[in-house]
């Protein structure tokens, strides 16, 4: 075990933050992590760095995730299970889950990040979310070093939520993570708006799933910025729900505002629509700024703080507040 010290965690994060670690190990095995969790429990974990901002040097070890492989469970005619380590890259995984035909996670194409960090925040785009995939978690509990299993029911998965995310926080250590995935007769999801126009635009009639991930690779590509160009950690905030009488309120004001109704009495509207209206979207303030095709998305255009950038977050929720009454949630894990 290679433990390093003062480590600029730059590469590792997606908002490209130039913090230092005090120490960082990279771990590429199991047994290794388990190893490390007897000498030392308090860590700080990093894997595909997509869903932090980092506003601080990180005095605890950090440890980065980086176990790899794929292995098949188990097969039918219709059916594959599969177990894919958590340091794999999601991007690739589902790259290589397209070209086998296996279908289920074609609608969740280039969302950054590695597969261990999936169930945190149950990923999501395009109408799909990665709850309806997962089978199975595997994590280590840090304090001992156990080996636990959490069954998709056990994940307790919601918009953007999962036990990972809240009750269990800090306590456990995704190891990896399984998938059901379907071989044939796929369950297409080209609904979304953007999907049916990018196909027919492509006079695609009959699309697998190739063709809808190439599709969603499109549209990712035309409004969210690569974080491999500028730094970012894809949607900021949360899509608030309101209840719909504050909706409606707004609709007099505000006859355009989109809308999803979530149940009765709530509706979801877009952070990235109140982001816009409110007049920040593409406003750049020196090496930061709010990105210029998507207004939920901040971006680091080089050498911003992570505090620079949380500062500007603050900014938005209380011009938010204001103007429509509403709480912006925060996604990103501010550090
Ligand atoms: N909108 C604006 N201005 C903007 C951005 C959006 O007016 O700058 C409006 C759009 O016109 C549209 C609505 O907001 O009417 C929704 O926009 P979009 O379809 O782009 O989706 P979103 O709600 O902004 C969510 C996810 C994305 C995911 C897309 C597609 C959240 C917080 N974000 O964004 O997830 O890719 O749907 O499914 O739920 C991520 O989590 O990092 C992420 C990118």
């Amino acid at each position: 075990m290679n433990i390093q010290e003062n480590i600029s965690l730059k590469e590792y994060n997606t908002f490209g933050i130039n913090v230092n670690a005090k120490r960082f190990v990279s771990i590429d095995s199991f047994y290794s992590l388990q190893q490390l969790l007897k000498i030392e429990k308090d860590v700080f974990l990093i894997s595909g760095g997509s869903n932090m901002l980092l506003t601080k040097d990180i005095d605890k070890l950090v440890v980065h995730i980086n176990m790899k492989g794929i292995s098949i469970d188990r097969e039918s005619n219709n059916e594959i299970y599969l177990t894919v380590n958590a340091g794999e890259n999601w991007h690739e995984f589902v790259l290589w889950c397209v070209s086998q035909n296996y279908g289920g996670l074609e609608n969740l194409s280039l969302i950054p990040g590695n597969v261990g960090t999936c169930p945190i925040q149950n990923i999501g785009a395009y109408g799909v979310e990665v709850k309806d995939t997962i089978t199975r978690v595997e994590a280590i509990e840090i304090q001992t070093g156990k080996l636990i299993e959490f069954s998709n029911t056990e994940c307790e998965f919601g918009y953007r939520n999962s036990i990972f995310k809240n009750i269990q926080k800090g306590k456990y250590i995704i190891t990896a993570v399984s998938f059901k995935l379907t071989k044939n007769q796929h369950k297409l999801n080209s609904t979304y708006g953007a999907i049916e126009t990018e196909l027919s635009l492509k006079n695609i009639k009959n699309p697998t799933i190739k063709d809808i991930s190439d599709a969603i690779i499109t549209i990712r590509q035309s409004k969210l910025p690569d974080p491999k160009k500028i730094g970012n950690s894809g949607s900021f905030f949360k899509n608030p729900v309101i209840s719909r009488a504050h909706f409606l309120n707004l609709k007099e004001e505000f006859p355009e505002i989109p809308n999803y109704p979530i149940s009765k009495d709530t509706v979801k509207v877009p952070a990235g629509w109140l982001i816009e209206k409110s007049g920040f979207k593409g406003k750049r303030f020196g090496a930061y700024g709010v990105h210029e095709k998507q207004a939920l998305v901040l971006v680091n255009y080089g050498g911003a703080t992570g505090g620079e950038i949380y500062e500007l977050a603050q900014k938005i929720q209380s011009t938010i507040k204001n103007k429509f009454s509403i709480d912006l949630e925060i996604e990103v894990n501010i550090i």
